[in-house]
């Protein structure tokens, strides 16, 4: 399949076209999406899907595993992709019904954005908190392509310096609704002459006060394969993420509670509630998935060296940041 070819197919009478990829097939109607697969078939409501898929989408399958929900999702492979069905579940496993392909990032890339564009409605936003979208539910009703291709913040080197992101205003990013309380006064600057270019600093609660999205870490500043990701969060990460290395959080304000598996077979391991000012390493080897009753600011930490995963695999890198 090259790059730009599409397998789907006319609307369906709910106005929906469906998707192939590999021996995958995918549809909607009015409530659900149905994925099926040679071994199985399997139903989600459209709402979760879409929320997951805007997030594989935006952050190009991501680090490790996008798990949608127990049974379907991906695994980024940085240049190729995995799309499975049942593969880190362990019933799925025993019965031998799981089921994963290998696609080149482009194609199955450009089939998620074909599907999220053709399946979101206008007015349903995916990376929106429900209190702040319609629903996306019921027949085809026009389409979001505005809010679905959002541009992730992702500075080069930190978000205010020259040449990367600009600072966000009451034009472009009013305050949220939840965040009404927060500080917008800015740090005073006096670089010495010839360095105004090289020195920079922004509140980070203001600038994240101004987040109109939910569950999507931008970029805000990179040293070497250091990346600080913070995020604005509420109700649910519509994602259950399989991690490749070791992440860090820093709950910047209010409270997240996590729920912690096993990576491989879902098997709980750990619920962690996180206040503001907590710090928690997540390993290497579990999915997490976080429920956030209020609008809340969580940092993510992430190491970006592309051979952490090998190394990891290969048992030169502990799944654990420190071994007690
Ligand atoms: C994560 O999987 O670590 C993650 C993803 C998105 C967020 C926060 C955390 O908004
Ligand atoms: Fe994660």
């Amino acid at each position: 399949m090259s790059a730009t070819e599409i397998a789907s197919t006319a609307p369906n009478k709910q106005g929906y076209r469906s998707f192939g990829l590999g021996a995958f097939h995918f549809s909607r109607d009015e409530y659900f999406v149905h994925i099926d697969w040679p071994t199985g078939k399997h139903v989600l409501s459209a709402d979760v899907f879409l929320r997951a898929l805007q997030r594989d989408v935006a952050w190009d399958f991501f680090y490790g595993t996008v798990n949608f929900d127990a049974v379907f999702g991906t695994v980024n492979h940085y240049g190729t992709v995995d799309m499975f069905a049942g593969r880190f579940n362990e019933a799925y496993r025993k019965a031998e019904l799981d089921h994963t392909e290998n696609f080149d990032t482009t194609d199955i890339r450009e089939t998620f954005k074909a599907m999220l564009e053709d399946w979101t409605n206008q007015g349903f936003d995916p990376f929106a908190s429900p209190e702040e979208t319609d629903k996306p539910f019921g027949v085809k009703d026009g389409s979001n392509t505005a809010a679905i291709t959002r541009r992730r913040v992702a500075a080069q080197r930190m978000v205010g310096v020259p040449g990367d992101e600009q600072i966000r205003t009451d034009a472009t990013h009013p305050i949220n609704r939840m965040f009404a309380d927060v500080a917008q006064d800015e740090p005073e600057l006096y670089p010495e002459p010839g360095f105004e270019d090289e020195v920079c600093a922004y509140s980070l609660f203001a600038y994240l006060s101004r987040s109109d999205v939910t569950w999507n870490p931008s970029v805000v500043s990179v040293c070497k394969a250091s990346l600080y990701c913070p995020t604005t969060e509420e109700y649910i990460l519509p994602i259950f993420h399989g991690n490749d290395r070791v992440e860090w959080f820093v709950q910047l304000s209010d409270e997240i509670t996590w729920e912690v598996q096993d990576r491989d077979t879902g098997s709980p391991r750990a619920k962690v509630t996180m206040r503001a000012g907590d710090v928690a390493a997540m390993p290497g080897d579990i999915r997490h998935q976080g429920y956030s009753p209020k609008r809340s600011m969580l940092l993510v930490w992430e190491n970006a060296s592309p051979e952490l995963p090998e190394l990891i695999r290969t048992g030169q890198a502990s799944v654990y940041p420190v071994d007690f």
